[in-house]
């Protein structure tokens, strides 16, 4: 089949799109508004970008009624966000907190989850997710689209502190992903977990190629020439 978004038909009984860009990580965000009212939303558009430093965005479409969402408004109005781990046994509460309510609503209460302070943040933690992210917000670019939803944020923040449960860390050294068991969204209203995983290494001999494989800065410092 071909069609072309917005202009041709796609002809299908469901829109097809979102099920092109699969698995997609869950940026399971929590934010806290200026008066301190906490906020926790889960965004499948979500990615890191780089990670020396460490960057990650989650991108938001406005809302059913036409605005931007509370997670963005928090994040450029307090400077900050936290990015939680979404988990196959959090699953439901990650579905409960993405329900549209009014702004002030917490959703860590609604979704039954317990709160942790951050160390250099406001944005409280996710009790029981395995790894979180302390972000200072960077910048937001929003691109024009088909009103209500279609216009969207796209937030970036850099990650300044990490948090990773000693549990999940195996005796190798290396994040536990079979124990973690992270959710990703795949399209129409289908999820799936990471539940198998195998290795590749580049080919050839470039320490600094691997160590920007890997996300180590330090062994990308080592291995690349001083000019
Ligand atoms: C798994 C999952 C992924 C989602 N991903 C996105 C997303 O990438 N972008 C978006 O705008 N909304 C996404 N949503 C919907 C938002 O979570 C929802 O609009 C939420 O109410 C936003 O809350 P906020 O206004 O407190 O930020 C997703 C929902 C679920 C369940």
């Amino acid at each position: 089949m071909y069609y072309e978004p917005g202009k041709t038909p796609h002809g299908l009984p469901h829109d097809p799109f979102k099920s092109c860009v699969i698995p997609r990580p869950i940026g399971w965000i929590s934010t806290v508004d200026t008066q301190g009212q906490d906020n926790l939303a889960p965004y499948s558009q979500f990615q890191n970008v780089t990670f020396d430093p460490p960057i990650v965005m989650f991108s938001a479409n406005q809302t059913t009624q036409g605005e931007r969402k509370d997670s963005v408004r928090n994040a450029e109005q307090t400077g900050q966000f936290v990015w939680n781990m979404a988990t196959y046994a959090l699953r439901d509460a990650v579905n409960i907190s993405a329900e549209e309510l009014p702004h002030g609503i917490d959703e860590f209460e609604r979704a039954g989850l317990e709160k942790l302070p951050s160390r250099l943040v406001k944005p409280k933690r996710v009790k029981g997710s395995p790894i979180q992210f302390e972000c200072e917000y960077l910048n937001t670019l929003r691109f024009p689209g088909t009103p209500p939803m279609g216009t969207v944020d796209v937030v970036f923040g850099r990650v300044v502190a990490i948090h990773i449960d000693d549990e999940v860390i195996n005796d190798q050294g290396l994040v536990d992903v079979l124990k973690i068991q992270p959710l990703a969204r795949m399209g129409y209203y289908d999820y799936t977990y990471v539940d198998n995983q195998f290795r590749m290494v580049i080919p050839g001999n470039s320490k600094a190629l691997l160590a920007g494989l890997e996300g180590s800065p330090d062994k990308a410092a080592q291995a690349t020439p001083e000019r």
